[in-house]
Order: structure tokens, then sequence, then C-alpha cells
């Protein structure tokens, strides 16, 4: 715990001016911020020393809740045994042992890691694998890279360039060449208030074959997708999609990567979503889960297959020439290790599994309030999609962010859309706590029904 003249220092900052802030209205946030200062289990205290439920796992990351004892401590040992080594031409035995921790915990012969150190990182990494690939099997014009509409991979250039989101690509020029995206597969006019996977929209995967007859097969090197897009607001796959997917990407010879930066470690109940949907991919990407987000950390999973291509030819040779100063950094691993230990003894996948149907029913009750127009869920993810109101995209949904966050409760909105993806730990009274508030916000809006 912090003390309380600590949380009183961060108050009393005289500016906030130096910190250019990530993916935030610099200006906005300034003139009126919200600071947190301490956190616990499934709560955050604000620097005005008010108890925030965490809806959202802070970004996606904290499944195991906040501030777990076991993870501190590990982080902690590591750094007073060994705070840095290289892995270079080098190594220490914590990465070795957290990829074969990891590699138990992966389907399929998903059995190679390659460590980076955030979702960024693995994606660009994963995109290089690829490439590299084929060129290691002699299939060197297979360059293009397929991302999809609405899709979020980060953002390195690979990552934007693959991801459809316009406003992370606009601001930073041409981007990598030959890529294509395929449709996403957001229909409210077919799936709206769907419960769980929707049933209309695995056509869409066909879209694949469409551009396999455009640039060719022999130019297409990997499709990347999330098997649920997180960020553009939790956009749940159709059944039998991703198994399209997965067929017509074998027809033609082409990768197919999962990013489960947001998916993997225990979201959709499973380990990965590769299990939930029983869809292996070729590559994997993971980042937050991985550590509780208490250190950075991503990750690449590899098939066996895709990793041998790499282990041929003359000898001794660097197989790929890419990596991070800090890939497989020992106080990420250590928080690696010791996140895995709690997933494990607290059985926190089966637990999210469970309470999923409470979960369901608890946010399909807000069904019918001011300006609602679509409630979906998956795992323990939950999406409410407002009516943006006209000619202020974003705003509406803006104001419930400030509106929950005074009453107390952390919530994350993408355009129009509130995305809940809380903590595993979470408990049936706090799921409820959750709805109530945002049932008042909403109520008490007076906004008129759409
Ligand atoms: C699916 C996906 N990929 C990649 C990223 C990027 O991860 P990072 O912010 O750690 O670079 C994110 C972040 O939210 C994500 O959701």
């Amino acid at each position: 715990m912090q003390s309380s003249a600590q949380v009183q220092s961060v108050s009393q900052s005289d500016t906030l001016a130096s910190f250019w802030m990530p993916f935030t209205a610099n200006r906005q946030f300034k003139a009126q911020p919200r600071l947190l200062a301490t956190a616990k289990g499934m709560h955050y205290t604000a620097v005005d020393g008010r108890s925030i439920l965490d809806a959202t796992a802070g970004l996606w990351c904290v499944n195991a809740g906040h501030c777990r004892e076991s993870i501190a401590t590990a982080i902690a040992q590591q750094a007073q045994v060994l705070d840095y080594a290289p892995t270079f031409q080098m190594g220490h035995p914590a990465p070795f042992e957290l990829a074969d921790r990891l590699v138990q915990m992966l389907p399929g012969d998903l059995n190679r890691v390659f460590f980076a150190n955030s979702g960024s990182e693995a994606v660009d990494t994963a995109l290089k694998i690829a490439l590299a690939y084929h060129q290691a099997r002699g299939e060197a014009a297979r360059t293009r890279l397929i991302g999809r509409e609405r899709g979020y991979h980060g953002v390195g250039f690979g990552g934007i360039s693959v991801g459809g989101i316009s406003g992370n690509r606009k601001q930073f020029g041409s981007l990598l060449p030959g890529v294509d995206h395929l449709p996403h597969t957001h229909d409210l006019a077919q799936n709206a208030f769907t419960r769980g996977v929707p049933t209309w929209g695995a056509h869409l995967a066909d879209d694949l074959e469409r551009l396999v007859k455009l640039h060719d097969p022999s130019t297409i090197a990997a499709v990347i997708v999330e098997p649920v897009a997180g960020s553009t607001g939790v956009l749940i796959p159709p059944q039998g999609y991703l198994q399209r997917l997965r067929s017509i990407c074998d027809r033609y010879g082409i990768l197919l990567i999962f990013d489960e930066v947001i998916t993997g470690f225990g979201r959709l109940g499973t380990a990965f979503a590769a299990d939930y949907f029983g869809v292996i991919p070729d590559l994997m990407t993971v980042a937050k889960g991985l550590t509780n987000g208490a250190v950075p950390m991503g990750a690449v999973f590899a098939r066996q297959g895709v990793h041998d291509a790499f282990m041929q030819g003359p000898e001794p040779s660097i197989e790929l020439c890419h990596g991070y100063t800090y890939s497989g950094h020992p106080l990420a691993c250590a928080a690696a290790m010791a996140t895995l230990d709690i997933y494990a003894t607290e059985g926190l996948f089966e637990q999210a599994q469970s309470i999923s149907q409470y979960w369901e029913d608890a946010v399909h009750t807000l069904q019918g309030l001011p300006g609602i127009i679509d409630i979906r869920n998956i795992g323990l993810v939950a999406a409410i999609e407002l009516a943006p109101w006209p000619d202020q995209p974003g705003k509406r949904a803006y104001d419930i962010f400030v509106q929950c966050f005074e009453a107390g409760l952390l919530i994350r909105v993408t355009g129009d859309i509130i995305a809940l993806s809380p903590p595993l730990i979470i408990q049936r009274g706090q799921i409820d706590r959750m709805i109530d508030v945002l049932r008042q916000v909403l109520q008490s809006r007076g906004d008129a029904v759409d």
C-alpha cells in the first residue's frame, strides 16, 4: 500500500505537462485528470482516495487481479540475483524455463517461443517470421500480408499496416507495401443482441478467396486476425468463420496468425482463443496477461514446422536476424512464471468459464436502456454499443466513461462502444455492482431512447 503522503504528492504534482500521454486527448485530460494511486485485487484507489472497481483489468492485462504478492515477490527476488542478462549468443535459465512452461499450455504443435516486450513487438515479430519463413522455404515471392478491417495489432509499422483502424494509420504515411484487408465481421442488422458466438457471417471468411484470386497465392505470406477483435469493440467471430479462414489458408499455403494479445490467458474461459474455437494458427502473438501486466512482455508462439524451416542450411548462422535487448528479460520471466502459477493454482481460466453465464445474463439486463443498440459477450468480455450522437462520434460513450469513473467504476470505451473485461477473479457481487453503476449512469443521463 502507498502511504497517504505518497498519494498526496501525486495529487499535488504541480504540472502534468511533461508526460506526452499515449492514445489520449492530452489537453482534455490535463484539464481534468484522472489519476490512480494504488491497486489491489479488483480495485484501484484514485489519488483522492476513492475506490474504483476495475471492469477492464487495467487495459485487458491484469487477469489475476492487481498487486498479487507472489508476482511482486518473484520480481523483487529476481532483481536481486540477476537484474539483466543478454539473450543474444548468451543466455540465462529463466526464458528457457518459461518457454517450456508455456509450450505445455499451448494447443497442437505450437511449441516454439520467441520473446518480445509488448503486443506490438510480438505482432511485428510474427509478421517478420512469416515473411522469413517463406523465404527460407524458397518461396520468397510470398510477401503480402492480409489483415482485417477494424483489426488492432498494436502500433509498430507492421501492426498498423495490417491493422484496420484508419485513425491509427492516417498520420503515418504509406505504411508497409503489399498489405490487403479482409472485411470485418460486425453487422448489427444480423447479429444485434447475440449472446455468445453469432450464427450469421461465416461466409465473410470467403473474401480471402477473392484476395487469393486477386493477388495469386504465390504472393501471399500470411493472414493475421484477432480471434475476437478487442480494441475496436469486442467483435465476436461468427460460428465457423475462423475454421473457414484456417482451411483457406491451408489450401493455399498461407500462414494463419492469431493475435491473442487480448484473448490469451483465460479471457474466454480457456487458455487461448485457439482452444475456445478449436482452430490452431501457425503463429500466435501474446502479451498483457502473460505477466498479469506487472512487467512488459510479449511473445510469439510458432508451430514446430514454422520454426524448423529456419533450422536448415549451413551452420553456424543466425537463423532469424531479429530480437530485442530485452527478449526474455529476467524480471519479465519471473513475473510470467509467478503469473502462470496463479492461473494454475487458482484455476482462473476455469473460474472465468464458470462465471461467464452469470456475466452474460447480467450484461444483457441492460438491454432497453437509452441509446443501447447492441450488447454482446463471450467468455469474460462484453460490449455495450451505443448509438452515436449525430456529428459527435465517441462523445456519448466518453461522457459515460467519465461519469462511471466518478461513480467508482473503470470501464473502457472505444468509439461509442463500452468494452468490459474484468480481472478473471471477479465475483458475482462485483458483477452486480458493475452493472448497477452502468445502469444508474445510463438512466441518469436522460438521453432519448434511440
Ligand atoms: C490484439 C492486440 N494486439 C496487439 C496489441 C498491442 O499491444 P501493446 O500495447 O502491448 O503493444 C494490443 C493492445 O491492446 C491488442 O489488443
